[in-house]
């Protein structure tokens, strides 16, 4: 256990994020920090009314001020405007830059011990702006979507062959966005083939319903974006680094010269422990494949040009 965790954003995912965080007690003290004037004291009081009922000790608060959050161990950052129909992540880009710049000053500020895992959108370029305000090194600031997208494809196929959704490996690269690249020859249910159980024109079909996947949420919701699967994956990820657990998840990390690119946050297989990001690995991938992680890099470079 941690003794403090801060998410910051106390939105729909900060929300969400922070009551799993304290339902399996990561952390003494879980705090909220948002800008808005009583929403995040409002909720975080709420979720500690919960404790007698769910059984957990971790004190939540929310709060305006990054006072209460000095000396966390680890932050999530959830803070920026979220998707409405019609908008690209990208489309949120300046906007979130600026809130994203300003969260991780205040980061550096109070806990410059911290490791940071950014959540805001666009996540791969809101993760290179984190680590370049807070000039964390990148083992401290690493980014959610990998867990988030390979979830979403892990549940189309457990929906299309019926099967448990806690059969299913898979390795979603690349960044989080329409070029992401889902890995057919990573997919695997109890241990067989993806290829052996589905046909082509199938994993092909699943392959494009999760990369659509962010936008078929918005496209129901209408006022707003998934949460629950995407702060179920920031808490997996949280929980890999609070109990230096090591585990091999897809995770947006800085590479430097991995897969043949530098300089840029991308989606790669990552090993996460007490020490944030642990390693990287390499895994061989086929031509079209490479091609497509090229396509995925080369879309995420755009983004970060636009922010110049
Ligand atoms: P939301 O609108 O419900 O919550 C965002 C919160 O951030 C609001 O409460 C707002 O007051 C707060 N905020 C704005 N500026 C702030 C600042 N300077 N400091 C602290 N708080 C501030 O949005 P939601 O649905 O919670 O999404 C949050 C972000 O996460 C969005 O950028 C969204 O696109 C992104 N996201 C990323 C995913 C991923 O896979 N990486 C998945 C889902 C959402
Ligand atoms: C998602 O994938 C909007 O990035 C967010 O749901």
């Amino acid at each position: 256990m941690f003794e403090k965790i801060t998410v910051v954003g106390a939105g729909n995912v900060g929300a969400t994020t922070a009551q799993l965080v304290a339902l399996k007690e990561l952390a003494r003290r879980v705090v909220m920090v948002d800008v808005v004037e009583g929403v995040p004291q409002g909720k975080g009081l709420d979720q500690w009314e919960s404790a007698p009922v769910e059984g957990f000790d971790s004190r939540v608060v929310g709060t305006n001020s990054y006072d209460e959050a000095a000396g966390s161990e680890l932050f999530i950052v959830t803070a920026g405007i979220a998707r409405k129909p019609g908008m690209s992540r990208d489309d949120l880009l300046k906007t979130n830059a600026g809130i994203v710049k300003d969260v991780s000053a205040n980061i550096k500020r109070v806990a410059p011990n911290a490791i940071v895992i950014m959540v805001s959108n666009p996540l791969d370029v809101m993760a290179y702006v984190c680590m370049q305000t807070t000039g964390f090194p990148r083992e401290r600031v690493v980014g959610m979507a990998g867990v988030l997208d390979t979830a979403r494809y892990r549940s189309f196929i457990a929906l299309e062959l019926d099967v448990s959704v806690e059969d299913i490996q898979a390795l979603v690269l690349g960044g989080h966005g329409d070029t992401m690249v889902p890995l057919a020859s990573y997919t695997s249910v109890g241990g067989i083939p993806l290829t052996q159980l589905l046909a082509q024109d199938r994993i092909n079909a699943l392959v494009d319903r999760t990369r659509n996947g962010g936008a078929e949420i918005v496209g129901l919701l209408k006022t707003g974006s998934a949460y629950y699967a995407p702060a179920a994956a920031a808490v997996q990820m949280a929980e890999a680094i609070v109990k230096d657990k090591k585990r091999i998840m897809p995770c947006s990390a800085y590479l430097q010269g991995e897969y043949g690119l530098q300089g840029m946050y991308l989606g790669v297989p990552c090993k996460l422990g007490r020490r944030g990001l642990e390693g990287i690995i390499e895994v061989e991938l086929t031509t079209e494949e490479r091609a497509a992680l090229q396509r995925s890099a080369d879309a995420v470079k755009q983004t970060m040009a636009v922010l110049g």
